[in-house]
């Protein structure tokens, strides 16, 4: 199998996080970068590798009394030859990386009606994403999510770019979705820009790159690129407030009675903590505790009932709930579809 095809199809469930897999402008330039540099530098060990082996196989000792070679004390020509060469190879190097740069590096247009353009914010935090759609196509947005990423994907003759706006509540981040785009950190107090378009729609998985403490691994990233009708059906359904149906009142009030309603925010309840995952449309969202867990019923009732035996350190507490106020907090996040 092709070396690059075969880093290409890491990962149990087939979404690959590999830059050879590259399905974006942006990652095409990085992944081509990264070949032609891993190439230059393959050449330049080959060679050197080549005249030691030569050396020490041509010059090794041969018997007692060998006669010992010249002795030789400096060559200009060799001098020159070794500066030079390593300065043109660098130099040739700097020219293709600023290329990349400048192809990578795009400011972000302001927002215009018509052109299927995304803005999102998003907030690193202690362990999970934070996604505050601010407009689409023009339109201001102006609600949160949490963890699960969607972007219009392109099509032919249409592309369709995510700017983002990075930020950090906590400690830095790292923003790497390697099959879209490079990493760009999220550090506190300052704001990084990156975009994103993802060249057909799919699951395009990364995870946070920069050490952010305990559950820095179970920081993972799902940006799930759709067609534009399907993505505007999600924007428009993701914009409502939550879900209220009347066989989930009393849940719903078992919900609002406990800590739950401080950290976290279901739009069109009293639950309006910001500290914590939003989860007004939880149940659209694949997984749970930002990547780590499939989002399921019974993942979700040993998540409320004892976080820490899904994500160990995560800053949810184990509340030490009834099984009676368990069984209808879940019931009640079922319901948030
Ligand atoms: Cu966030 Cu590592």
């Amino acid at each position: 199998m092709d070396f690059f095809a075969l880093l290409a199809n890491g990962g149990p469930t087939g979404e690959s996080p590999s830059i050879f897999d590259s399905a974006s402008p942006a990652a095409d330039s990085i992944g081509n970068l990264s070949v032609l540099v891993l190439a230059v530098a393959g050449l330049i060990f080959l060679v050197v590798e080549g005249i030691l082996f030569y050396c020490v196989f041509r010059f090794r000792r041969r018997g007692q009394d060998a006669a010992e070679p010249p002795q030789v004390y400096g060559s200009k020509s060799i001098e020159i030859a070794w500066t030079a060469a390593p300065a043109l190879i660098v130099f040739f190097l700097m020219l293709v990386i600023t290329r990349t740069l400048w192809e990578v590096e795009v400011d972000p247009p302001n927002p215009q009606a018509g052109d299927q353009t995304l803005f999102v914010t998003v907030v690193g935090r202690q362990w999970w994403w934070e996604y505050r759609y601010e407009y689409y196509d023009g339109r201001k947005l102006g609600f949160v999510t949490a963890n699960e990423l969607h972007i219009p994907a392109s099509a032919e003759g249409a592309a369709r770019r995510t700017y983002l706006r990075l930020e950090s509540a906590d400690v830095c981040h790292s923003f790497w979705v390697p099959r879209l785009a490079g990493k760009t950190d999220l550090i506190p107090g300052q704001t990084n820009q990156m975009w994103l378009e993802a060249r057909g729609p799919g699951v395009y998985v990364g995870q946070c790159a920069e050490y952010c403490g305990t559950q820095h691994a179970g920081m993972l990233l799902r940006v799930i690129a759709e067609e534009r009708a399907d993505f505007e059906r999600w924007l428009e359904h993701e914009a409502q407030p939550a879900a209220d149906l009347l066989s989930a009142q009393s849940a719903r009030e078992t919900f609002l009675a406990q800590s739950c309603v401080n950290c976290h925010r279901v739009r069109g309840t009293p639950a309006q903590g910001g500290y914590a995952p939003e989860l007004t449309h939880l149940m659209a969202r694949k997984t749970l505790a930002s990547g780590v867990s499939e989002n399921n019923r019974q993942n979700l009732d040993r998540w409320v009932g004892d976080p820490q035996s899904i994500k160990p350190g995560c800053l949810m507490p184990d509340f030490k709930l009834s099984d009676t106020d368990r069984d209808r907090i879940v019931e009640y996040l079922l319901t948030l579809e």
